[in-house]
């Protein structure tokens, strides 16, 4: 905080965009991985995004102007749950209160907070799994241009049409019928990941094998 502290102490900094996030290790049961695992990624998607915009704001409010945009998930807002992603979710549920609760603090001094909420973006964090539902899945330049036009319009918001008619679409199905279908759809990806995960476990065996045989021609 100190280091970010001094590091913003002479910028103007007009706009935050707290977009860094992690979703692994993906689809999996929470007892499933280690905690450390976890510890990460609320370290990455819930307390690292509340340092950041604690270290901004005291200029911002100098200032009397500023814009804050965190980057939510869908998965938290239009989805009933979001089974084998449970710490994920929970924390981009904490994006969303954290940001709604600042925007009405803040917003007389000038300073808009806003939530955005993507369902799915085609990055590193989808999986190739996701990726086979390519007609819901949006380009990062086409959710990039609507999320730039949304910003300072509302508090929370779900930046692409495309997105919003799923939401829209997932209203009409009870929720254990979406429950239902997310765990059957992430239960695939779990096997998915694990066959990954035991590939380069056997890989990395594999060429720490080879290196162990380098070294020992070497000293040979
Ligand atoms: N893709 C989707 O479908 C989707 C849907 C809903 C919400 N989101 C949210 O959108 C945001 C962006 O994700 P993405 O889809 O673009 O995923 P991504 O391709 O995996 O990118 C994640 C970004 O977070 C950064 N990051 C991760 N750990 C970090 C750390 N410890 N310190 C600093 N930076 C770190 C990464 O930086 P490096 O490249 O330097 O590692 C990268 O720029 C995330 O908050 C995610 O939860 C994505």
């Amino acid at each position: 905080m100190r280091r970010l502290r001094e590091a913003v102490a002479g910028l103007d900094v007009g706009m935050l965009v707290n977009n860094a996030g992690v979703a692994k290790p993906g689809a999996v049961y929470l007892h499933e991985v280690d905690v450390e695992a976890w510890v990460r990624m609320i370290r990455v998607n819930a307390l690292a995004l509340t340092e950041v915009t604690a270290a901004v704001l005291p200029g911002m409010l100098r200032r009397g102007r500023g814009a804050i945009v965190n980057i939510g998930s869908g998965s938290s807002f239009a989805l009933p749950s979001y089974p084998l992603y449970s710490v994920y979710v929970a924390t981009k549920r904490y994006v969303l209160e954290f940001s709604r609760s600042l925007s009405v603090e803040y917003k007389s001094s000038g300073i808009d907070v806003q939530c955005q909420v993507p369902l799915l973006v085609e990055t590193n964090m989808v999986s190739s799994a996701a990726r086979l539902i390519r007609q819901f899945v949006l380009t990062p330049d086409a959710y990039a241009r609507a999320a730039v036009s949304w910003i300072g319009h509302g508090t929370l918001c779900v930046p692409n049409a495309v997105h919003r008619l799923q939401g829209w679409y997932i209203c009409f199905w009870q929720d254990f019928i979406t429950d239902g279908s997310l765990l059957r759809r992430h239960l695939k990806q779990r096997v998915i990941f694990r066959r990954l995960r035991s590939w380069r476990k056997s890989q990395e065996a594999g060429w720490a094998s080879d290196s162990a045989k380098a070294t020992m021609r070497c000293e040979l």
